[in-house]
């Protein structure tokens, strides 16, 4: 006889029975103590919640409670009333009829006991949004719930999967947030007919999403994100005509978007970003419901169907990270309620669509990196609530709308590497919340306004106009010229100035040193007549000075008390008139050069941008797109510096690259020097440099590029490690060197021989030079020439909040 058989023959009258001996033996009053015991375990946490929880009054009239007509305890529920504590799941199942327990939103900790098994009343258990820990219990026996809800937790071992057949009512799942043992799909789940409700991201699953989710036809809401799931989106998934929120990101997808993608026509909410898939989105143009649109960091291509452009719907949209073609609909935007779009690096063209701005309510326009044209459309001068416009790296021309100058919201204004002309009006007038300004790399023409230096928000300001691929282009009368606004005000957050390869001319003004918070400052490649900023030396954030190719003159005097650089990590004075000795009591203080490697990678930048210079290293002028913290130049060629190199140089361990070629210097090469073992370009050529090279710089394994041509070197070239692979070149021009590989013959000088080669290899020790590079010129010497920027520079973004805040709308 099976157990059906028997319940329905034999066993009901005896359950219903029972049903009544269990009500009349457990009275109302027996409810009393396990709720005190209840509220005992979390008291302490917000007593105030409890206050009515007292003896005196009846059980029914304890906040949080309600009961049966009976007055019976049906529901516990204190959601968000910051308890912590832990649970006791035997007190709490002696309420016989508890339907709800709800307590998600707080704090509770330790583990959920066995004991929950007795509450086969339950409908809902909402326990999410608390700090559970130890393994989910078996729940079978909770045969009634329709909502389940245990998100965001420490729960560790697996989920009692098996469970789910029995939960047959389920219509509300959250299991999301939670770090379970990883485990495939579970298909438990497609059984579960009722579901409207899914939520299983971030939740160590992986393999294939199965085919079947297409049967849970009520599913409203299925949320698989941040998982490890891989190859196609299952095809049936379209049948779930209710779905309005499908939130796939952050898994390993591939292949296309399902067959009829557009019968899903009740969409609201769709990401599908941080996966590889590809194909068109062309049925995305029956979509028409869409008010979030995410499908960054896929492989799509093709265009944009131009039906998106009168969804009226639309709040945020973001294909960043395609292979998008063609424009973007001409419409976009138009929409009442728009106010994101993050169309960067893809190769969309055409002009920037008109109407993005007209509802007044446009945030973030990011069209960074394609290949738009045109201008920036007149009426966006009207998109007072902009905060970020950022347009740079396309192809965008023409004057720039004046009013664009005066939207007093916005944070971010970046119209780099474009074709952009005209002054910047002397009116500009950007609000208090202004961060970034970057109009690098395009024809903009003018003074500064004076204004500009008064933005205290400020952190970023890059107006480096012509690049070296512009130079080529031979723009240099278009360039800003003038001196540099004097007025840097005090309280300044600027932690970027850029303000290289221009035509500024006259002092650098001395209130740049209130900018207490100076990361990187770079006026190379200007007119600025002054001697050097020892000012800037109170600057303790200072970790980037580059002053190249100006007209600074006049000997480094020592450091006064406070003003020493302490931060500095790249030094570049190249191509000016310095004179005197080297400045070696700097040397002393220059703490952060002295520091070998670094516990993990990380780029120079900020939030916004990452930092770029053009820098020469190992012969070569190099445009350094990314650049690893750890870095550490000294670069004083082509002054007139003379006297000795200092020992004290070798004290700068972390130096990777050192050139004092082209001055005056009479000495010896220091023995120190070899000391600097991460150094891998030295450059001393172009001195009046004495005596032998030290045996000793043979123990600088790191070292690719040497040169000591063109100095007054003499004796034999030691051998041995990396001294073995350099060239004639790298020792031309002393007359006093010989041997290898120098044709001219030692005689009695004796060879000296060096330690073995230890050098394993080892991919963690990989040169920061390595990283992110692009030669832009070549034949580095006196005088060299520019040649052209290959490729662009990467723009790494940070705003993967801002689309998750979208994401939920
Ligand atoms: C009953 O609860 C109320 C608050 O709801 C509280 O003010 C009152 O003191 C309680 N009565 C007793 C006897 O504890
Ligand atoms: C919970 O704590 C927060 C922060 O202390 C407080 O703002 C909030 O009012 C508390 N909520 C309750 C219900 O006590
Ligand atoms: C749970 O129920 C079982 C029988 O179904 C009973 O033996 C056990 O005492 C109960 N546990 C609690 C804490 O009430
Ligand atoms: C997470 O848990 C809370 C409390 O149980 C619930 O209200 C919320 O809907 C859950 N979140 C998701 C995405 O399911
Ligand atoms: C789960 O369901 C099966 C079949 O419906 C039933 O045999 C079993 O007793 C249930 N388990 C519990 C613990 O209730
Ligand atoms: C995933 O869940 C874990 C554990 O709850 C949590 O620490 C982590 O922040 C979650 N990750 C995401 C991306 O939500
Ligand atoms: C989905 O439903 C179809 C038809 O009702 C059925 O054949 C199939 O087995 C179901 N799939 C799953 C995974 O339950
Ligand atoms: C999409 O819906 C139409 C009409 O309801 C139907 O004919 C078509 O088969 C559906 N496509 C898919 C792939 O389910
Ligand atoms: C900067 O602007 C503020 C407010 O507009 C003003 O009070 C302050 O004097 C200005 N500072 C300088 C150095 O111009
Ligand atoms: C630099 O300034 C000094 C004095 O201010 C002046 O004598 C000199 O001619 C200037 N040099 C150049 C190259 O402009
Ligand atoms: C140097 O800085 C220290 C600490 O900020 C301060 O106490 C001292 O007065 C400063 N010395 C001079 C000469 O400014
Ligand atoms: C190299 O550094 C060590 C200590 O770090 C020091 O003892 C030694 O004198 C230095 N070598 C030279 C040649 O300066």
């Amino acid at each position: 006889m099976t157990a059906d058989h028997f319940f329905r023959r034999g066993l009901r009258p005896l359950l219903v029975f029972l049903f009544f001996f269990s009500l009349t033996s457990f009275s109302k009053s027996d409810e009393l103590q396990p709720l005190l015991e209840f509220k005992s375990a979390l008291q302490k946490s917000n007593p105030n919640v409890f206050s009515s929880w007292t003896p005196g009054n009846s059980t029914c009239s304890f906040s949080g409670i309600v009961c049966n007509s009976n007055g019976f305890v049906t529901e516990i529920n204190l959601p968000q009333q910051n308890l912590s504590g832990v649970l006791p799941f035997d007190s709490i199942c002696k309420l016989q009829v508890l339907e709800k327990l709800s307590l998600g939103f707080n704090f509770l900790h330790g583990g959920i006991s066995e004991d929950l098994k007795n509450c086969t009343s339950l409908q809902q258990l909402d326990l999410g949004m608390n700090s559970f820990s130890g393994e989910v219990p078996d729940l079978s026996s909770l045969g009634k719930l329709k909502l389940l809800s245990l998100n965001t937790s420490g729960f560790s071992g697996q989920f009692p999967w098996r469970s789910l057949e029995n939960l047959t009512s389920l219509t509300f799942l959250s299991l999301g947030d939670i770090v379970f043992e990883e485990s495939p799909f579970p298909v438990e789940v497609l059984k579960l007919e009722k579901l409207y409700w899914l939520y299983l991201s971030n939740c160590s699953l992986g393999g294939r999403i199965p085919e079947g989710l297409g049967n849970l036809t009520l599913l409203e809401n299925l949320e698989l994100s941040c998982n490890q799931f891989s190859g196609e989106i299952p095809g049936d998934i379209v049948k779930l005509k209710n779905l309005w929120q499908l939130e796939l990101f952050n898994n390993f997808l591939t292949g296309t978007l399902p067959v009829g993608f557009g019968n899903l026509t009740s969409l609201v909410n769709f990401d599908a970003s941080g996966n590889s898939l590809q194909g068109n989105i062309s049925e995305m143009r029956l979509l028409k419901n869409i008010a979030s649109l995410q499908l960054y960091d896929n492989q799509f291509t093709g265009e944009i169907p131009e039906e998106l452009g009168e969804f009226n719907k639309l709040v945020s949209f973001s294909i960043f990270g395609n292979k998008f073609t063609g424009p973007l609909p001409q419409k976009l935007g138009s929409g009442a309620n728009f106010v994101f779009i993050d169309a960067s690096d893809n190769f969309l063209t055409g002009p920037i669509p008109p109407d993005m701005c007209k509802n007044g309510k446009m945030t973030y326009l990011l069209l960074i990196q394609n290949g738009f044209t045109g201008g920036i459309p007149e009426n966006y001068a009207n998109c007072s609530s902009l905060r970020r416009l950022r347009v740079s790296n396309n192809s965008l021309s023409g004057l720039v709308p004046a009013g664009i100058w005066r939207l007093s919201n916005l944070s971010a204004i970046d119209l780099a590497m474009n074709n952009f002309e005209g002054t910047v009006p002397k009116t500009w007038a950007m609000g208090s919340s202004l961060l970034m300004i970057a109009l690098s790399e395009n024809q903009f023409q003018g003074q500064l306004p004076r204004s500009m230096a008064n933005c205290t928000m400020l952190k970023y300001l890059d107006i480096g106009n012509f690049s070296s691929r512009l130079s080529v282009l031979q723009l240099q009368s278009n360039n800003f010229h003038g001196t540099i606004p004097k007025t840097w005000a005090k309280g300044s957050n600027l932690r970027m100035i850029d303000l290289s390869e221009n035509q500024f001319q006259g002092e650098l003004p001395r209130s740049m040193a209130n900018c207490m918070k100076l990361e990187y400052l770079n006026v190379g490649n200007n007119q600025i007549n002054d001697t050097f900023p020892f000012w800037l030396g109170a600057l303790s954030q200072l970790k980037v000075l580059v002053v190249r190719s100006n007209v600074f003159q006049g000997a480094i005097k020592s450091p006064q008390i406070n003003y020493t650089f302490p931060e500095l990590h790249i030094i570049d004075l190249s191509q000016n008139n310095f004179s005197g000795i080297l400045p070696t009591k700097y040397f002393q203080h220059w703490n952060a050069m002295k520091v070998v490697g670094a516990k993990k990678l990380k780029y120079m930048g900020l939030d916004l941008v990452p930092f770029t210079i053009t820098l020469a290293n190992k012969g070569t002028m190099l445009k350094y797109e990314k650049i690893p913290d750890v870095f550490r130049v000294i670069d004083f060629s082509s002054n007139r510096f003379e006297g000795q190199i200092p020992e004290l140089v070798g004290s700068l361990k972390g130096l990777h690259s050192l050139n004092l070629s082209n001055n005056v210097l009479t000495s010896h090469i220091p023995p120190s020097l070899s000391n600097l073992t991460n150094l891998e370009s030295m450059d001393l050529s172009q001195n009046k440099l004495f005596g032998e090279i030290p045996v000793q710089l043979a123990q600088l394994f790191s070292l690719e590029y040497f040169n000591v041509s063109n100095n007054c070197l003499t004796g034999p070239i030691p051998r041995g490690n990396q001294l073995d692979t350099f060239q004639n070149n790298s020792f031309g021009g002393n007359l006093g060197l010989c041997g290898s590989p120098l044709s001219k013959k030692c005689g009695d000088f004796k060879y000296t021989p060096t330690p073995p080669y230890p050098f394993e290899e080892n991919q963690s020790l990989k040169s920061p030079f390595e990283f992110g590079w692009k030669v832009v010129a070549i034949g580095y010497g006196c005088r060299f020439v520019i040649g052209v920027v290959i490729g662009q520079i990467v723009i790494a973004r940070k705003y993967g909040w801002f689309v998750k805040i979208f994401g939920k709308m």
